[in-house]
Formats: C-alpha cells, structure tokens, sequence
C-alpha cells in the first residue's frame, strides 16, 4: 500500500519528440509529488498529483522572507532502457543541511526517495533518450505559514517537479565563457553558501546579467571576505588542472558540496589523478596560465554535468585556457561520469540507483 495516495491526471500532455528543442527546465510532465509538514503532526497529506498550480495565502511566510530551498537530480535513460538515477539519497541528505540552515522542516530521505521512484514510474515515459538529454528532477520545499513576523514557519510544502531537458548550455558539451565577478559576492562563511536555498541564486541574478551582457556563461564567485580564492560559478563547482594535478576549492560553508564535485574527485583518484581540496586564489590561477602550467579548468554540476571552461575575464584581464578547447581531462572524466550515470559503464563506487 503506498504512502503516497495517487490522483489521475484527466488529460496527459503532448511530448516533445524532438530533443534539440528540450532546453533546459521549460518543459514539466504530467505529474508532481506533494507532501505538507505541519509541526508536531509531521509529514501528512503525500500525494502523487497531475501538475498544477498550488492556491497559496499571499502572507505565506515564502514569499516574504524566502525560506524555501530545493534540490536537483536527474533520471537517466539507460541503452537497455533501464531508468537509473545517480546518487538519489545523497541530494535528499543534503536538502535537511539546508533545511537545517534555514530552520525549516527535515525530511526521510528514505521516504522521499520512495515517493519519487513512484513518481518517476509513472512519468517513466517523458525521459527523453539520447545523449546528454535527461529528466531533472526539482524536489522543492517552502514554508507556507500566513504570517508576518519573521519567525520559522511551522508549516510546510515539499514537492517534487519533473522536466525533461537536454544540455544545461545552449553550446552542450564545449568550453563557456566566464566572468571572474570582483564586486558582488555570493556568500560569506556563518551565511547560506553551502545551501541550496533560492535566495542565494536570487542574489546571484544582477551579477549574472552584468556577465551576460558582455558576453559570458557565468560568472566566477570569489570568496565574500578578501574576494581573492576562488569559490564556485554560478551552476557549478570549479576544477583547475594546474600542472597535472587537479585542485578544487575546499568546503568551508560558502560553497555549495557538489554531488558531481565528490563523484569527479573519487573518479579523478581512481583514474590516477591527483586531487586537492585547498583555497586557490584567483591570482594563483592567472600566474599558472602566465607560466603556462594551467592545463585545464571546468564546472562540475548536475545540471552542467563537466563543462570545460575555455576563457576567464578578470577585471578586463582575458585569458584563453586550453586553446579554448575541451581538455583530455574533462573529456576523461565526462566519458567516466555519464558513462556510470547512462550505465554503459561499471559502477565500482554503487552510485546509480535503478527504479524498478
Ligand atoms: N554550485 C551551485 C551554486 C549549484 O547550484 C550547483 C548545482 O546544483 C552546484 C554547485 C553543483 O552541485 P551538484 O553537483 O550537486 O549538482
Ligand atoms: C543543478 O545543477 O541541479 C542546479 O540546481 C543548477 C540550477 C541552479 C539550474
């Protein structure tokens, strides 16, 4: 007997056959899963839904003070046609860090986990085959008390969307461009970097557009204090391959603890990579490119998957890495890593999880 009571849908959207025209996060499918948290009763009222708009209380807490957070994984669709999903648990384990952060309710990830696969069942249909196309799935939670003290709310909405997708970059699997940002700052240590809540990307947005204009992906966050390491970009964790070696900004509670970040370092070690997990200043990174020991950079993200980053603009101060072109590192790993998530290849580490 499910937990989760399950409502039909009257009618069923047409999909979108052609996967050039998925985008990025445009498209939803028929059905959600939604679940409401009401302080000392739980979790209750769990439900797979057809999509739809919620009827919401315009004191609800959410849209006053941003307490709401989310998360982001993917259904891939194997050759064999097998539904696998990579790392499911772990992107529930980390929305009760943020959750914990920003004082809302924790989940089961186990539970969740259980509602999803009866989601994804259901909408097995809408996961678009083909390289590099998949379907995001957006699990969100906001609080939704009708007040306007600033307090934490004692209840809350958790849901989870579907969307099938092709590349994150409009370009796919080819070097952006990005903008080293040395006004704005994204986060500060003690704040929310490490969390997924939607007031960091709010915050991110003006920057993001000021990098746009001139003609870049992204931008590059330096760290809040000195605005001198390197934190992460906009999507995604940021790798340097510095003279063979691999060296990525270390987690001090500014940047968000990349699902994709952790598999790339276990699957660059087990290649035979060195790794690091250290501060990396952004001159650091300018003087290995002057001295021509910057082999590589690229993002690491689930929606960006491994991105290779083929141009820095710091302060007017260009730079072209790797000829603007993907380096045999990124490529390496890109092959490894959606190798394991498309299971075409051996999965030593246990990350892909098969809904049945
Ligand atoms: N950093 C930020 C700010 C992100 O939004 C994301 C995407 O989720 C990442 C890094 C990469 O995290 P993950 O690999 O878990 O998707
Ligand atoms: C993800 O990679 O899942 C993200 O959440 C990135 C998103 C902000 C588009």
């Amino acid at each position: 007997m499910s937990k989760f009571t399950f409502i039909p849908a009257d009618k069923h959207k047409a999909k979108q056959t052609d996967t050039s025209k998925l985008g990025f996060g445009k498209l939803f499918t028929d059905y959600m899963l939604t679940a409401r948290y009401t302080q000392g009763e739980g979790w209750h009222d769990m439900r797979i839904e057809p999509y739809g708009p919620f009827a919401m209380d315009p004191a609800s807490m959410v849209f006053h003070y941003g307490q709401e957070m989310f998360e982001g994984l993917k259904a891939y669709r194997a050759a064999d046609g097998r539904t696998l999903l990579f790392r499911p648990l772990d992107n529930f384990k980390r929305m009760n860090q943020s959750g914990e952060r920003m004082a809302m309710a924790q989940l089961d990830p186990e539970l969740m986990l259980e509602g999803l696969v009866e989601l994804i069942r259901r909408e097995e249909a809408w996961i678009p085959i083909g390289e590099g196309t998949s379907l995001y799935i957006r699990p969100t939670m906001i609080a939704t008390d009708a007040a306007l003290g600033v307090h934490a709310s004692k209840t809350y909405l958790f849901f989870i969307i579907l969307s099938p997708v092709g590349a994150y970059y409009a370009n796919g699997f080819n070097p952006i461009k990005i903008y080293v940002e040395d006004e704005y700052v994204r986060a500060v240590r003690g704040g929310t970097g490490f969390t997924k809540c939607g007031g960091n990307y709010a915050a991110s947005i003006l920057a993001g557009n000021v990098a746009e204009s001139k003609g870049y992906t992204q931008v590059l966050w330096l760290d809040g204090v000195e605005r001198k390491y390197v934190e992460e970009v906009g999507a995604m964790n940021m790798f340097f391959v510095i003279d063979g070696e691999l060296v990525t900004p270390p987690l001090r509670g500014s940047i968000l603890p990349g699902i994709t970040r952790d598999s790339v370092i276990k699957l660059a070690e087990h290649m035979g990579y060195r790794v690091t997990q250290r501060l990396i200043s952004i001159q650091e990174v300018y003087d290995a490119h002057a001295a021509g020991k910057l082999d590589e950079a690229f993002g690491t993200g689930t929606a960006a998957v491994i991105s290779p980053v083929g141009e820095l603009n710091w302060d007017g101060n260009i730079i072209t890495i790797n000829d603007m072109k993907n380096g045999p590192i990124a490529v390496a790993l890109y092959e490894r890593l959606t190798g394991i998530q498309y299971g075409r290849l051996d999965d030593p580490f246990g990350w892909v999880y098969e809904v049945k």
